[in-house]
């Protein structure tokens, strides 16, 4: 009888942090200053401790975790690994399904392991609040609780779709002692000049950065807090792939192929960074392929073009090299909140186009088909955004079904369902409806980006 649940001890919580940096194919490509249209990274290190600032950049391919981030991560970790042998038998597949699951933390996603390590060096440096934007309150919930940890405060600009949407995951962060506001917001300059000219604006991920970076720019004692895309973040993620290879090694297992949902691309990237480690640096017992999943709703990688980019609304940020769908992207309300960015990590963009990476994307409607079929065999209720990692896993167990291959698979579950009851109410009454978004507005954006910027072609060369 194979073994459901792989646990560690708390001992076995990561002590460092691995990179990708010094590993990526080439060299990631410099954020450009839009006003010099040179390298130079703008506003950030006026709203970023020097601690992240320097792991942002750091060419270390290993680097130390705090004690004391430790031991606030060993309330929850490590995470369990599953093999999902009753969804194995629902599918008649040979394939063996693992997946890591983060929703065991106290927020309930993978997104406090960055939350708790940026309190701690905002902490260290004398800061006293933190900053920063959520879509479905995950992020939120997460930084709420590093800032609680660590004796922070905490504001939070939170998309008002979503705000409206999940009033509950609202009353979580202010439980944990955060500060939220629907956003767009009359706290901010950017929330005012918007609500000016569009005062039932459902708000959008961008412009929710704008008001927190803005709120950091303007407060002595305030930086910002970011919880995907940056260096950093994706690298704070890695507690999660690193735990997972010694899980797996534990019952003599090598994943052939590993699914992560992507927003961002921090979850996705924590868990497969380690095992491309295994890959680049010979180590590997296979040659495993790594699958991104996004939402056809927010297709940024899969059909935005691979270009340079803000990362708010309000261009406050630099212009980061990464796919992207425009910056003034409004999402379509779909329920997975935290797959609607219009960006992604400029990591996830160089392997893609490197072809380290595959991509695929899936309408909201097929997905939530596979978490019902996950829910009813494996009795958890996924967030809807690792839902699209489960689609994918499923579609590539169906697949060995018909090539008999026993392929193993490794998905990431990063955070559990419970505050989307109202996106499950909405399937299991048939409201649901597929929705791809349209290529014609990607390139109506991309032109609207070249209008602002007619040398942004020049900037080809560095990606
Ligand atoms: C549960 C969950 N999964 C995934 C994501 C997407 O972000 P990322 O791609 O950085 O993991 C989010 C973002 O809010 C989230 O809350």
């Amino acid at each position: 009888m194979a073994a459901k649940k792989i646990l560690l001890s708390e001992e076995d919580v990561p002590k460092r942090w691995y990179s990708i940096l010094p590993d990526l194919p080439r060299p990631l490509p410099p954020f450009i200053d839009p006003e010099t249209k040179a390298p130079g990274v703008g506003i950030v290190p006026k709203i970023y401790p020097k601690a992240i600032i320097a792991q942002e950049v750091s060419k270390d391919r290993w680097i130390d975790i705090p004690e004391e981030v430790r031991e606030v991560y060993r309330l929850w970790r490590p995470t369990p690994l599953f093999r999902a042998t009753r969804l194995e038998k629902a599918l008649k597949t040979p394939a063996k399904i693992y997946y890591k699951y983060e929703g065991v933390s106290p927020p309930g996603s993978h997104k406090p392991n960055t939350a708790v390590a940026q309190a701690y060096y905002n902490m260290k440096e004398g800061i006293e609040r933190l900053a920063t934007e959520t879509g479905a309150g995950q992020w939120g919930s997460a930084l709420a609780f590093g800032c609680m940890m660590f004796g922070l405060r905490c504001t939070i600009y939170m998309v008002k779709v979503s705000y409206q949407q999940k009033p509950y995951r609202r009353v979580m962060m202010e439980a944990f002692g955060a500060n939220v506001y629907p956003s767009p917001s009359d706290q901010t300059e950017s929330g005012r000049r918007i609500l000016k000219e569009d005062p039932d604006n459902p708000g959008s991920l961008g412009i929710a950065i704008s008001e927190a970076v803005e709120d950091a720019l303007t407060h002595e004692d305030t930086n910002y807090g970011i919880g995907s895309v940056f260096n950093h973040v994706l690298l704070h993620q890695t507690v999660v792939g690193l735990e997972a290879k010694k899980q797996l090694e534990a019952v003599d297992d090598y994943p052939d192929v590993i699914y992560g949902c992507i927003g961002g691309g921090s979850s996705f990237s924590g868990l497969f960074w380690p095992f491309y480690y295994d890959k680049v640096s010979g180590k590997a017992e296979k040659d495993t392929r790594f699958v991104a999943v996004e939402a056809t709703a927010c297709p940024s990688v899969t059909r935005g073009e691979y270009t340079y980019d803000h990362g708010d609304t309000a261009r406050l940020t630099p212009l980061v090299p990464m796919h992207t769908l425009g910056h003034d992207f409004i999402p379509p309300p779909i329920h997975a909140g935290g797959l609607r960015y219009h960006g992604i990590a400029p990591t996830i963009s160089l392997l893609v186009s490197e072809k380290k990476v595959e991509t695929k994307a899936y309408n909201q409607l097929d997905v939530f088909d596979a978490a019902k079929l996950f829910i009813r065999t494996e009795g958890i209720v996924p967030a809807p955004e690792p839902a699209h990692a489960i689609k994918g896993a499923i579609d590539e167990a169906l697949r060995c079904r018909e090539t008999g291959e026993e392929k193993v698979i490794l998905f990431l579950l990063c955070g559990h369902g419970h505050f989307d009851m109202q996106a499950y109410d909405d399937y299991l009454s048939g409201k649901l409806s597929p929705y791809e978004y349209p290529k014609e507005k990607v390139e109506e954006a991309m032109q609207r980006l070249r209008s602002l910027y007619p040398w942004l072609n020049e900037l080809k060369r560095y990606l």
